[in-house]
């Protein structure tokens, strides 16, 4: 285990407690300003994204690059994936509105990667592959129902589209030396050859869009810090490849609903997060025995209020169930100040995630009539 100021961040092992400003500067990213964001809204419009106004999305590599060449008339297209081990929770989606919403703001295209390979190759839990294909699935479907638009929406679900992937996947495979990957994500010689060959197939979708139409398309591709080291590897061959280097944009990862200091362990985390199979009746018990900042005393916390900032409740307010910034400003003040209590607090947001889980299913069962139609099995020429 690391030591206490430890931590570690690949895309295969998250541990310690993380300094976000630290690892920041470590991979050597940039920071979202509160001026980068002024572009962003100046460019999209509207209010921004929950998660991205809020400080989630704290990192980027590249983005005024490619916000400024939108301005100038080059369109890009956003590029984001999912490793399909089980259900998705709330938190798993805030990478995928946030697609969804530059996709509606600025009518571009989203591309989907559906890792069935890589989470059955990095599986410690032995997920079978009967398993990994069927999460697949699942999680695409949740995935569009959040309203992508079919007609600009594409799918990458490896197993099946290693047709579409593959002639590209060959020339990237080419850049990519092994020891690279054993520095970047920590390979050992026990590690299986399918996850050392894996991260050539996270770069192909940053690609393929410029490879298909035979001209550079800019990239933008929102996902968490954890997956930067995928990407420095496709950003440092893009050049030599002939494809633009591709932007991104990183999340923080959202402590659980038990505390962050759980995150950390292993055992049974079902009652850390928030799955979108999750009944009404688990969905309330799991809010109501969420971990807050409040006091020992409703009197304590009358008098000396609460502390938001290691509040699982308040990060689902932050990241995802506010509708306004007026609204979390609200709650966040009332919290500090002793007057909105934690019953009550959790009583408000639960009526937004019911309203959620609601509509949602109900998208879900529309996306399920057509997302087959979003993978792409065919590579657009075949060398
Ligand atoms: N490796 C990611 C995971 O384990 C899945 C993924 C594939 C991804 N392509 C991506 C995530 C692009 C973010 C962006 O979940």
């Amino acid at each position: 285990m690391p030591g206490k100021d430890e931590f570690v961040v690949t895309p295969y092992e998250v541990k310690g407690r993380i300094d976000y400003e630290r690892l920041r500067e470590e991979f050597g990213t940039q920071s979202v300003t509160p001026e980068l964001l002024a572009k962003l809204h100046h460019i999209a419009g509207g209010e921004l994204p929950p998660a991205l106004a809020r400080g989630i999305y704290y990192s980027h590599r590249d983005l005024p690059a490619l916000l400024d060449g939108y301005a100038h008339g080059t369109p890009f297209f956003v590029y984001s994936g999912r490793g399909p081990s089980g259900p998705l929770h709330t938190s798993h989606l805030l990478q995928f509105q946030l697609c969804q919403w530059f996709q509606r703001r600025l009518g571009v295209a989203m591309y989907i990667q559906i890792t069935d390979d890589e989470k059955f190759w990095a599986s410690k839990t032995g997920l079978a592959r009967e398993e990994t294909a069927q999460w697949g699935l699942e999680n695409l479907i949740d995935i569009l129902a959040l309203g992508f638009d079919p007609k600009r929406t594409h799918t990458f679900f490896d197993s099946r589209s290693i047709a579409a992937l593959y002639p590209l996947a060959i020339r990237v495979a080419r850049k990519v030396s092994f020891s690279t990957v054993k520095a970047v994500f920590g390979f050992t010689p026990s590690t299986n050859i399918g996850l050392v060959f894996y991260t050539a197939l996270q770069t192909v979708p940053a690609f393929w869009p410029s490879w298909a139409e035979g001209r550079p398309i800019p990239c933008l591709i929102p996902c968490g810090i954890d997956q930067d080291p995928h990407f420095r590897i496709s950003r440092d061959m893009a050049e030599s490849l002939g494809y633009p280097k591709p932007a991104l944009l990183h999340s923080q990862m959202v402590p659980g609903l038990l505390g962050e200091s759980v995150m950390s362990t292993t055992g049974d985390r079902s009652d850390n997060a928030l799955f979108l199979n999750d009944p009404p009746e688990v969905v309330e018990r799991k809010v109501r025995n969420a971990f807050t900042g409040g006091r020992a005393t409703v009197e304590e916390q009358r008098r000396l209020g609460a502390t938001p900032e290691i509040c699982s409740v308040w990060a689902l307010w932050r990241t995802q169930f506010a509708e306004s910034d007026a609204k979390f400003a609200d709650v966040t003040k009332g919290c500090r100040s002793g007057t909105l209590l934690c019953g009550e607090c959790k009583s408000q947001l639960l009526e937004r995630v019911h309203a959620f889980y609601r509509s949602h299913a109900l998208a879900r069962a529309k996306a399920a009539e057509w997302a087959e139609s979003t993978i792409l099995t065919q590579a657009p020429r075949p060398i």
